[in-house]
């Protein structure tokens, strides 16, 4: 569960429910939206998007135990049917759906979906990383304590290049 996902991309680092909260403001996660979180862990933050946020959640995690956990807690708070977590690979996943995209990842994993990731998502996607800024990519949006970071694709950025 701890050593696993570090050769496949990111470590384990569960959030604070403040930090969680202050996530999904900072993303203005809207009611019906797509939001997808890529490394889901066990789902907190799916959860609350949906539960706090009416958002329709969608996630990929590696780990099965976390998978595990991520659909039993989503039955616990009752959004099981509003939280679709997958059990696989990051890089496989089709993320075209999302409205909000969010990474909490490394800068290695980060490299390897950008730019190939923006080809599948949609041109008004709002994408936002947790600790992690996009190399090569200008934020429409940076929290005071520089932990978070909002890029849109149709706001003029340059990633506009790649779709
Ligand atoms: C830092 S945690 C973030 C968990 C969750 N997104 C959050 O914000 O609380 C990174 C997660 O990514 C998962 N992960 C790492 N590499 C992955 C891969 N290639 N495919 C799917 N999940 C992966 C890890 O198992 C871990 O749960």
């Amino acid at each position: 569960m701890v050593v696993l996902p570090i050769f496949f991309g990111a470590p384990w680092h569960p959030l604070l429910p403040r930090t969680i909260q202050r996530i999904l403001r900072f993303a203005e996660v809207r009611p019906g939206e797509n939001f997808c979180d890529l490394g889901c862990g066990e789902g907190r933050v799916l959860i609350t998007a949906t539960k706090q946020f009416s958002a329709n959640s969608i996630g990929v995690e590696i780990d099965p135990i976390k998978v595990y956990f991520a659909r039993l807690w989503a039955r616990i708070n009752r959004v099981g049917d509003k939280v679709v977590i997958t059990r696989g690979n990051l890089f496989d996943f089709d993320p075209s759906s999302a409205d909000v995209l969010y990474l909490y990842l490394t800068h290695q994993a980060m490299d390897q979906l950008f730019p190939e990731i923006l080809k599948k998502l949609k041109p008004s996607v709002r994408i936002v990383s947790y600790r992690f800024c996009l190399r090569g990519m200008d934020p429409q949006k940076v929290s005071e304590d520089k932990t978070l970071f909002l890029y849109q694709l149709n706001k003029g950025n340059k990633i506009n290049n790649y779709q």
